[in-house]
């Protein structure tokens, strides 16, 4: 099941990336030491839409990817436990994502930077154990 497997590396490569990605962005783009608000207002505009149609789209994907994967091939371990438990911790990550953007939208004028930092962060770490888990497969 080749594709299968391709599919879900491409979709979680797109999950990944903009799970880094979006809260580094909100983080930085707009604050009031940015050169010219409006201009560096823009790229929060960005994040709704990435969020909604390309980040949660790809992280549904490499969950049913992966799903299918481990369905049709009957992989079955310790290590695909403690996966599932680390992909949940990164889809903790993508709805508090969801909730910084709100936040972000509701109240211009306040800074997120700390939160964003943290859970670019967090997200960093359970991505960093869901690929040891699999690529190292520590645990039978
Ligand atoms: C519910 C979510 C997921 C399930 C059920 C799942 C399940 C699986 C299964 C069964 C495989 C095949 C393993 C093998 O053949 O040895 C696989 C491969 C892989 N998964 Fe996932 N996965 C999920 C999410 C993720 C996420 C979020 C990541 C990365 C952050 C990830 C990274 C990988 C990688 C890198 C491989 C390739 C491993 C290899 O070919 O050796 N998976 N996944």
């Amino acid at each position: 099941m080749l594709w299968l497997l391709s599919l879900h590396i491409g979709a979680l490569i797109a999950w990944c990336g903009l799970l880094l990605y979006l809260p580094a962005l909100l983080a930085t783009a707009g604050n009031p030491t940015t050169d010219g608000a409006a201009l560096a207002r823009e790229p929060i505009a960005l994040a709704r839409p990435l969020f909604n149609q390309v980040a949660t789209p790809a992280a549904l994907l490499a969950i049913a990817s992966g799903t299918a994967l481990f369905l049709v091939e009957q992989i079955v371990g310790t290590w695909l436990i403690m996966k599932l438990t680390a992909v949940s911790g990164m889809a903790a990550c993508h709805v508090l994502c969801g909730a910084l953007i709100m936040r972000r939208e509701r109240q211009p004028a306040a800074p997120v930077t700390g939160p964003g930092l943290a859970l670019a962060a967090l997200a960093a770490f359970f991505m960093a154990a869901v690929l040891w888990l699999v690529l190292a497969k520590p645990f039978a």
